[in-house]
């Protein structure tokens, strides 16, 4: 059954659409609302005259004013690097033992060391460079290959066993084990003679014939009291600091198998100014020597 409709004398005209006897009227947009939509219209289609909008294939429509945020960013690099092209090339310049005896010189490459630091190095000494295993702790004073500034500055310009520098830090610890080097009752008995050497519990009977197998065959490159040997980045392995790990089985692993830690160049990927700024930010953490 159809209702008779409400409308009374001087309503507005409706669409004809009744819901549960309510009817709509048909009242025209208020003008504001309108002007304001029709304002958007026109901003949307000059917007995306003026400056990047439309997707296409490869990328989207440039827009004419050539605005991009890619471009922004390169813009101020430029700036900052413009900014800072005297100090750094002073950097790259100046006697590399001068630098920390001159604070700004010695202040901006210590920030900038950092930066370069948490971009580059972070992913494998850690963002505080304390290390993980196999990647050593630069917090400390205990040098594979030597803490002073120029040590410390070779060592990251060419790396350490990598194939893109030749002038790379290279030694190769014997697999002892795998290349049949040493028996396995040998290995057992010098892993016992390193652990006492740090003063950890072992096995005190098979020291004294681990201290021979020492002597013939580590301590050419780990030296007679196994401090080690900074020449050939052989650790000291007296002090308890371990690179892979001090316990029996970790060490059979390390004398087994051998170890082979690699770091990369830099001077293939980094300006020198940003190598010596990390070298310098690397000294200062607390290991300089
Ligand atoms: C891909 C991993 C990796 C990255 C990235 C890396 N390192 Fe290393 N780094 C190593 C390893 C592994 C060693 C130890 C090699 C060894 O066993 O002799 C090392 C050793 C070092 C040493 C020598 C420490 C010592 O005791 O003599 C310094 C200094 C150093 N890294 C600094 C840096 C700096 C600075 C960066 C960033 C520019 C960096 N490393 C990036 C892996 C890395
Ligand atoms: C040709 C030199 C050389 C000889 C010989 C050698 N080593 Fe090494 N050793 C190294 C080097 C270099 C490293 C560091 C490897 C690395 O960082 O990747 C190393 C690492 C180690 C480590 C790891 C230390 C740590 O901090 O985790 C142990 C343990 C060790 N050697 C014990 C021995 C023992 C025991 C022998 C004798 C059976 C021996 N080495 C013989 C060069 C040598």
């Amino acid at each position: 059954m159809t209702k008779p409709s409400k409308k009374q004398e001087g309503d507005p005209n409706t669409t004809g659409h009744v819901w549960d006897g309510i009817e709509e009227f048909d009242n025209p947009m208020p003008r504001w609302w309108l002007y304001t939509l029709y304002a958007c219209i026109i901003w949307a289609v000059l917007y995306s005259i003026a400056y990047p909008a439309w997707p296409m294939v490869n990328k989207a429509t440039a827009g004419v004013l050539g605005w991009s945020t890619r471009a922004d960013v390169a813009n101020e690099i430029a700036a900052a690097e413009e900014a800072n092209a005297a100090i750094n090339t002073e950097l790259e310049t100046v006697e590399l033992a001068s630098i920390a005896g001159n604070p700004e010189l010695n202040g901006y490459a210590t920030s900038a060391g950092s930066a370069v630091f948490k971009t580059w190095c972070a992913q494998c000494h850690g963002s505080g460079a304390a290390g993980f295993k196999g990647y050593p702790n630069l917090l400390d004073d205990n040098w594979l290959w030597g803490g002073d500034i120029e040590a410390i500055h070779t060592t990251i310009t060419h790396g350490i066993r990598n194939e893109d520098s030749d002038d790379a830090r290279y030694s190769e610890m014997p697999a002892f084990g795998r290349d049949e080097l040493l028996e396995d009752e040998e290995i057992d008995q010098v892993v016992n003679y390193v652990m006492s050497l740090s003063g950890e519990p072992m096995d005190a009977s098979k020291v004294a014939a681990g201290t021979e197998v020492f002597a013939d065959n580590c301590a050419s490159c780990h030296a007679e009291d196994g401090t080690g040997d900074r020449e050939q980045g052989a650790p000291n392995l007296t002090d308890a600091i371990w690179l892979y790990g001090g316990d029996h089985e970790t060490l059979t692993e390390t004398v087994y198998n051998a170890r082979y830690g690699v770091m990369p160049a830099w001077n293939t990927r980094l300006t020198e100014a940003q190598i010596r700024a990390v070298s310098i930010y690397v000294h200062q953490l607390g290991g300089g020597e």
